[in-house]
């Protein structure tokens, strides 16, 4: 998912007071400002100043050669901006709506996806102080919202941020965003961020810590088919960023892109030893020859929610005969790529069958019955599970 490169680009977008401008004694934009903004090209905003000062100015600066008129790079106001945002998203066409944001920088929800955006000046933008997390919406419930909040909590304890609200409200605010969105179906993503401030590598100047939540409606069919994977070629995170959900996703997404360039759906990490240990944005499992479901540890890996729920609704599995065991442990790459079943497991893609990792078919090369029977064991766990997994959104 792309909620951090999302969330950064409504950032550079949406606020024009972060403006790049390095011209110290200008306080606002309606003074003449040319020579020392970033970007080249202030034609338009010259031709809107009239006075006779700023018309000898841009005289001088047109003498100068510190106009170009090439390029035009209006000055926006902030409404014009909340207009340019409107378009820009109906111009993308994504499959995606946002139907509601929560900031705790606004202090409130916005519906109007123009508006959903994140201070430039926020750590977890320009310094990727924040961490995240998803839960999935379904049938007008969150999935495994407790599960995924004490994830958001550990991660940002080792992010050493301070939520701004307690656990209890933090939970209150989800629920409600997703009531206000109408969304029945889809996921919702949140941040904990260091919070706005300055633009300085220490957060000391960052006065509150933020809370942000956006509703992401997805009617798009569930894919079941199964899918090639390779080796990840980028380094993995050391097991200290491994194990906390950051928004520092870069090696995330370098992997992924990797795998799309060669045909593949993902890429899948190697640790230090050379042990089997998670794709980029999902944990793997495997059906041994001993047909035992088999999953790498979690210490030096993200612990998957959805992972942890598969390993306990597999025990069924195990009664009904369809698995002889569950183990998690060592995975070693001959083992895992000579496994009866290998499978992708993660709450963006809940349980689906690989097929192939890099040249070697996996199993039959067809999907496997038990990557299916845990699919349909989570889908019916989202469906009708037990209160522990299942909050109900009051619309
Ligand atoms: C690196 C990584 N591993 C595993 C997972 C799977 O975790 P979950 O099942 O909680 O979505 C994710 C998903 O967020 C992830 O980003």
């Amino acid at each position: 998912m792309a909620g951090a490169c999302w969330a950064a680009s409504m950032a550079s977008l949406a606020f024009p007071q972060t403006l790049i401008n390095t011209n110290n004694h200008l306080s606002d934009h309606s003074t003449l400002s040319a020579p020392k903004f970033h970007f080249a090209g202030h034609g338009n905003l010259l031709r809107r100043c009239k006075s006779p000062r700023i018309l000898r100015k841009r005289a001088s600066y047109r003498a100068e050669g510190l106009i170009e008129s090439a390029v035009d790079v209006p000055l926006l106001t902030g409404l014009e901006v909340i207009e340019r945002l409107r378009a820009k998203r109906e111009q993308l066409k994504v499959k995606q709506q946002f139907l509601a944001m929560y900031s705790s920088v606004l202090g409130g929800i916005v519906t109007d996806s123009a508006a959903m955006s994140i201070p430039l000046d926020d750590h977890m933008v320009h310094r990727g102080h924040g961490v995240f997390d998803t839960a999935a919406i379904m049938d007008g419930h969150l999935y495994e919202l407790d599960q995924h909040l004490d994830r958001i909590h550990r991660s940002a304890s080792m992010a050493k941020i301070r939520p701004p609200f307690d656990r209890e409200t933090i939970r209150q605010i989800l629920i409600r965003t997703v009531g206000v969105s109408q969304c029945r179906k889809g996921s919702l993503r949140y941040w904990l961020s260091a919070g706005p401030g300055d633009f300085q590598l220490s957060p000391s100047c960052c006065p509150e810590s933020a809370l942000y939540a956006v509703v992401i409606q997805d009617q798009s069919p569930l894919d079941s088919r199964g899918i090639k994977v390779i080796t990840s070629s980028v380094p993995m995170k050391p097991p200290q960023f491994a194990t906390m959900k950051s928004v520092n996703y870069l090696p995330n997404v370098l992997s992924k892109m990797d795998a799309e360039e060669v045909g593949a759906y993902a890429a899948i990490w190697l640790d230090d030893e050379g042990l089997v240990a998670e794709g980029p944005n999902m944990n793997v499992g495997f059906v041994t020859k001993e047909r035992e479901l088999l999953m790498p540890r979690f210490d030096k890996i993200l612990s998957g929610c959805t992972a942890k729920r598969v390993l306990s609704l597999a025990e069924e599995l195990v009664k009904e005969g369809k698995i002889k065991g569950i183990r998690v442990g060592d995975v070693m790459v001959e083992e895992g790529k000579g496994s009866e079943e290998m499978m992708l497991i993660g709450s963006g893609i809940l349980v689906r069958s690989v097929i192939q990792w890099d040249d070697q078919v996996v199993g039959n090369g067809k999907e496997g019955p038990v990557a299916q029977a845990l699919l349909n064991a989570i889908l019916a766990d989202m469906k009708s599970g037990p209160s522990s997994v299942r909050t109900p959104v009051p619309y």
